[in-house]
């Protein structure tokens, strides 16, 4: 079946053990889908509510018996593991601590990423909601300053040739057929920017990727949410963040590997993905030694007046 996704799934399969069972009916009444009903004869399985059984395995986690196992789609009963007890996990005031310590980093130390931090993040962003299961959020991973830096000297000249179109004459003809927030993005922001990255890269100074040893590219395909890839990219920023490594997300390599077809092939993206978001680590050059506040633009509490 399809299912928000352009790839085809069988239903997973909830395997309920009758002799564990202890016919409580937490799972039917947690169970996101309406699969799972308790009945006279136990918990019963019907796949053709909905979607059917999508995988979220939240019947085997919630279990109080450990008496369901989940398997298809991305699941398989091994990947139902024991979570540490409620006083080992984190608290708010150790989340608080790790968020408020963390800036962008663009001042990175020779250094490089360990492969085994590569991974420590991968398995911590591969925990974001990321749309029902399995997730179409992809990472290309370029693992390696020197990597890194021969993508940026194939990436800035592609951002540099779509930028053609915002510098005159050729803006000034298609200056017409763009709104004014569009031109005016293109004229004082993109341009400008671009034309930072060529001229540094010219001086042999990495300003798009700031001479980073790793940089990790999140993109999904057109029928997944856009934000999905987003929201992995924080979390993998936050697990950097506690390995001790510094980062950065970036906006601008994305548009290379989307609209250079070429350079977008070579790295395994396709062109009708999502624009995705790059995120760089590395260990950072400079500590910070204080926190700043922040705030959102606006709080609005429902029925407290706007
Ligand atoms: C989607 C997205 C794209 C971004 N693109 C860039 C970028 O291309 N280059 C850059 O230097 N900063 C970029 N930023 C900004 C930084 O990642 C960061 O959010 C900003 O500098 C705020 O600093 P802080 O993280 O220390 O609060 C981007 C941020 C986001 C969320």
């Amino acid at each position: 079946m399809a299912l928000r996704t352009g790839r085809a799934y069988d239903p997973a399969t909830p395997l309920i053990d009758p002799g564990k069972c202890t016919l409580c009916g937490l799972c039917a009444r947690i169970c996101p889908g309406g699969v799972l009903d308790l009945e006279e004869q136990g918990v019963v399985v019907h796949q053709e509510r909905q979607f059917g059984c999508v995988g979220c395995g939240h019947c085997a986690t919630v279990c109080p018996a450990g008496a369901i196992l989940v398997s298809g789609r991305d699941l398989e009963p091994g990947d139902v593991f024991d979570l540490p007890p409620a006083k080992d996990r984190a608290t708010h005031a150790q989340l608080l601590a790790l968020v408020q310590a963390r800036r962008s980093v663009r001042h990175f130390s020779p250094e490089e990423v360990a492969r085994e931090d590569v991974e420590r993040i991968l398995e911590a962003a591969s925990t974001a909601p990321m749309g029902i299961p399995p997730t179409d959020v992809e990472v290309l991973v370029i693992h390696g300053r020197d990597k890194l830096r021969a993508l940026a000297g194939e990436m800035i000249p592609a951002l540099d040739r779509m930028c053609r179109i915002m510098r005159p004459p050729l803006f000034w003809l298609m200056r017409p057929f763009l709104n004014k927030m569009t031109a005016e993005a293109f004229r004082g922001f993109l341009a400008p920017v671009v034309d930072l990255y060529v001229k540094e890269w010219a001086q042999g100074r990495d300003v798009l990727f700031y001479d980073a040893p790793l940089g990790l590219y999140f993109h999904a395909a057109s029928f997944a949410d856009a934000a999905d890839p987003m929201i992995a990219a924080t979390y993998a920023m936050l697990a950097a963040e506690s390995l001790g490594l510094g980062s950065c997300m970036l906006g601008f390599p994305g548009h290379a590997l989307k609209r250079d077809r070429a350079l977008g092939r070579k790295y395994g993206v396709p062109p009708q993905n999502h624009l995705g978001v790059f995120l760089v680590a590395g260990h950072p050059a400079v500590r910070h030694q204080r926190g700043v506040r922040r705030r959102f633009s606006r709080v609005v509490w429902s029925g407290e007046g706007i």
